[in-house]
């Protein structure tokens, strides 16, 4: 009998007993206390307890149920799944223990051909509260069973109550016995294998004020009307009615155990071991289908985290049955068609879902990767039965993302315990330096980080872009001006913190990405990304249309263009650093970067500048590594393993336990780095260096522009030469000896031009000599000589007193050359025996002209600031000489 035939019989057997049909609710619990619904009666607990009248005396359904808090055990036991469907009828305040009982057995005992389920009431067995007497009355008096298959248990097993203050009851349940092939004698006391719970009847009368655990609970008092909450497992029944023997080899399971072996190359039943992983795919992919087809996305928290789980688990175990590559795609579909029957809805919604849980297999083989390496080599270095470090677990989850669950399993299958506490440890400190850095922050003039610390107390956001571009995400929340907000609109500018992201946030140099955020009605532009604190990524984002609610899904595209230009000029600065070492020497180490599109600058400590054969050196072999095409590779390690093995370090930077290393033609460039780089240095393109600079003492810094922009700035220069070329009149190669021989008669013209003007200068003495005033008691001749110099004006100055021949003379010629004034001052000896001094003149000059100046009697200089009062020199000069006459 197929599942769905079972469902079918089901629903009309209790629609004939009065019973509304009543649609299974979503697998996402309404109860916010419950993630999941965990049992047909979940929905129907208001009506239960009281709370709200219920719309009908009876109800039947086949709910969809999840539970994990066994899966552990998934794929070990025979009816242990974490999804299944709970068939159920309820009775609020209408029929008690009596009907119940009378329906459950009618529906069992009935045979096939008469529309029942066609148990051996034979095989059927009881189990009842101890303090539930009565209740093995009504069982002898509307059955044919005989009190020896009666069993009477305590609250471990006959009381049932939903872990949650609320109603509960004792119960009692229904066993098939398989027979002697399975276990021992005895009743479901005896052995729970052989005898398998198919039904369990809850007499709900109690209303429980306190839970503490399944047997340790507070009965505040019976609830307003007795009720009935029966569960049968349909997938239990399935698995006995189609003769196979555990609820994974139903036919709405057993066709991806199938599959899955398929893709594994092995028999299903051969190996134990591998029988059990099978199980685990099977039941975990079918989980997935359905809590994904309720609108759950895989996230760090809640169901989320347990969608997360459920999917890693299954790829994790196909792993170990040695298929790497992307199982969901070929597993899902098959999924889907042993479900649809029941679930049409999973067929129509199946783009959809299967978007989500492919985009999680391919991020989280991502993570695998680079994760498990990370795993092995710790786990290589501890024995069989040692404990790997809480650092260890700590930075897989920190950041690779590895659930602790994960690595606790990974562990285990290699022999190894993990120091829980140690990481637990690491955890809480995390927090409480995530919370001290918010508050530390706050009212400064940094942002108030608590909102991110808050964050991030969920988890780090996972970085998946050092393959993927786009990713499919949710927002797990949404911070304006330093707070948490629910949603943002067009026009607004908001951080927004996704649970996985492939948007590199700006460290370590390299500039952050950009791109855009898209979702159903939505759609936002990305310009930056910071880690406003360690291991959680927030988007500055501008919404351009509809509105983006926190939970939202959405489509997170990185610009490829940006990224890619970025990681040449991430790769590149690498490759600056490993050649400026090659050529300077070891001590020329990093002190800080900058990687953008077509550009790069490096800092580093070097107590001198380049010389320009070194520069080319250095260009040179960064263009050699290029050339050769080096791949890009990269390893996780412990920083002291990382260190030993060369890899360099920005100095007094604090590193994690476990570092990035990434290595490009091996040996030659090793760094501790988190960015994201080129494949092979050969996408690069050309590293053109075009400057070296100081940056203060004993750190220089060179800038050089990479690939496309390398080209184009070359290309620029090129045309200049050329231009230059067409002007001269001379092939490229010869400009550099065309312009320094021009220069040369560019000097050679100027010394010329020089030496007219001052001869020009000169060959106004005469004139000037002519012209001399009487003033006083002498000749004066006070001139201004406009641009001339020092040295001309002085010549000026003694070749116009010359000319004055014996007379009483004083001569005044001043000059600017460079807009400085100047002044000399010359004394014929009949003026200096009238007790003329030029010294004394030059004084009275230089004084106007706001300077300073001496010398001898007859000859005098001296200089000022403002040249254009010489002039009012010239007419003090005058004025002196005039008094003193
Ligand atoms: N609530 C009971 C159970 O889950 C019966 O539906 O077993």
């Amino acid at each position: 009998m197929k599942t769905a035939e079972i469902k079918r019989r089901w629903l009309e057997f209790f629609e004939s007993k009065g019973h509304t049909v009543v649609p299974s609710a979503s697998v996402i619990s309404n109860d916010p206390s419950i993630l999941f619904n965990i049992a047909g009666m979940v929905q129907f607990i208001p009506y239960l307890s009281g709370d709200v009248p219920a719309p009908y005396p009876r109800a039947t359904s086949v709910q969809k149920c999840v539970r994990t808090a066994d899966i552990e055990e998934v794929g070990k036991t025979t009816r242990h799944g974490t999804f299944f469907q709970m068939n159920g009828n309820f009775s609020f305040g209408d029929y008690f223990k009596r009907e119940a009982i009378q329906f459950a057995w009618e529906l069992l005992s009935t045979p096939e051909d008469k529309g029942g389920l066609g148990f051996d009431p034979e095989r059927l067995w009881v189990t009842v509260h101890r303090e539930d007497e009565a209740s093995i009355e009504l069982w002898l008096e509307e059955t044919d069973i005989p009190r020896e298959r009666i069993q009477s248990r305590g609250n471990e097993d006959n009381f049932w109550h939903t872990g949650q203050p609320g109603p509960g009851g004792y119960c009692s349940e229904i066993y098939f016995d398989r027979g002697p092939d399975y276990g021992v004698e005895g009743g479901p006391e005896a052995d729970e294998d052989r005898y398998i719970e198919i039904w369990n009847l809850v007499f709900m009368e109690f209303e429980l004020s306190e839970v503490r655990s399944k047997t340790d609970f507070d009965i505040k008092g019976e609830l307003p009307a007795k009720n009935i909450d029966t569960g049968m497992g349909l997938e239990r029944v399935a698995f006995l009615k189609q003769g196979v023997e555990n609820m994974y080899e139903v036919d709405e399971v057993f066709p991806v155990i199938k599959a899955a072996a398929d893709m594994a190359g092995i028999s299903y039943g051969d190996d134990e071991e591998d029988d059990v992983r099978l199980r685990v795919v099977a039941d975990h992919v079918r989980s997935a289908l359905v809590i994904i087809g309720d609108g759950v996305r895989p996230g760090n928290e809640g169901r989320g985290y347990i969608l997360r789980r459920l999917l890693r688990r299954s790829i994790r175990a196909m792993r170990l049955l040695g298929v790497k590559d992307e199982v969901l795609p070929s597993l899902l579909p098959v999924s889907r068609d042993a479900m649809k029957e029941s679930y049409p809805e999973l067929e129509k919604d199946f783009k959809r879902i299967s978007q989500v849980a492919y985009a999680e297999e391919r991020a989280f083989l991502r993570t695998l990767e680079s994760g498990t390496q990370l795993l092995e080599n710790s786990v290589a270095e501890i024995s069989r039965g040692g404990t790997l470090s809480g650092d260890v677990a700590f930075a897989l989850h920190d950041t690779h993302g590895f659930p602790i669950d994960l690595t606790m399993e990974m562990a285990e299958e290699a022999g190894v315990k993990v120091d829980r506490e140690g990481f637990e440890a690491l955890m809480k400190e995390q927090r409480t330096r995530a919370k001290a850095d918010a508050k530390a922050k706050k009212g400064g003039l940094q942002t108030d980080l608590s909102a991110f610390a808050a964050l991030r107390e969920g988890g780090p956001s996972e970085f998946v872009g050092y393959d993927a571009l786009v990713a499919d995400s949710t927002v797990r929340g949404l911070v304006a001006d330093g707070a948490s907000v629910p949603v943002a609109r067009a026009g607004e500018t908001v951080d927004a913190v996704l649970d996985l992201t492939p948007f590199y946030a700006e460290s370590g140099g390299q500039t952050s990405d950009i791109g855009i955020f898209v979702g159903d009605g939505f759609k936002a532009r990305v310009h930056d990304v910071q880690n406003p604190v360690a291991g959680l990524a927030a988007h500055r984002i501008e919404i351009l249309e509809g509105e983006l609610e926190a939970g939202a899904s959405l489509s997170a595209q990185v610009d490829s263009e940006h990224r890619y230009q970025a990681q040449q000029a991430h790769s590149a600065t690498h490759m600056i650093h490993a050649a400026l070492r090659e050529v300077l020497g070891e001590t020329a180490t990093q002190a800080g970067s900058l990687n953008q599109p077509g550009y790069l600058r490096f800092d580093y400590s070097y107590p001198e500048a380049m010389t320009a054969q070194m520069r080319a050196e250095v260009e040179e072999a960064a263009n050699l590594a290029v050339r050769n095409n080096f791949e890009v590779g990269y390893e996780y390690m412990s920083y002291e393993d990382a260190k030993k093995s060369g890899a360099t370090a920005l100095f007094g930077e604090k590193y994690p336990e476990i570092v990035r290393v990434v290595d490009i033609g091996g040996l030659w460039s090793r760094e501790l780095c988190g960015g994201t780089h080129v494949k092979s240095t050969a996408e690069i393109g050309p590293i053109s260096l075009y400057s070296e600079s100081s940056v203060g003492s004993g750190t220089r810094r060179v800038e050089a522009s990479v690939g496309l922009d390398a080209i184009r700035s070359l290309s620029k220069e090129r045309a200049i030469v050329q231009a230059l070329s067409d002007l001269l009149k001379v092939p490229g190669p010869e400009v550099f000896d065309r312009v320094g021989g021009l220069l040369g008669r560019i000097k050679e013209a100027e010394k010329t031009i020089a030496q007219l003007e001052r001869d020009k200068v000169l060959a106004g003495a005469g004139e000037a000599a002519q012209d001399a005033q009487t003033v006083g008691d002498v000749r004066f001749v006070g001139v201004n000589l406009g641009e001339a110099g020092g040295g001309d004006v002085r010549t000026f100055a003694q070749d116009v007193k010359q000319r004055l021949g014996d007379t009483a003379s004083v001569v005044a010629a001043f000059g600017a050359a460079g807009g400085r004034p100047t002044v000399v001052v010359a004394v014929s000896p009949a003026a200096q025996e009238l007790g003329f001094k030029a010294g004394d003149l030059v004084k009275t000059a230089t004084g106007v002209l706001g300077g300073g100046g001496g010398g001898k009697p007859d000859l005098a200089q001296g200089g000022g600031q403002d040249a254009s009062k010489i002039d009012e020199a010239i007419a003090a000069v005058r004025r002196e000489l005039q008094e003193r006459g």
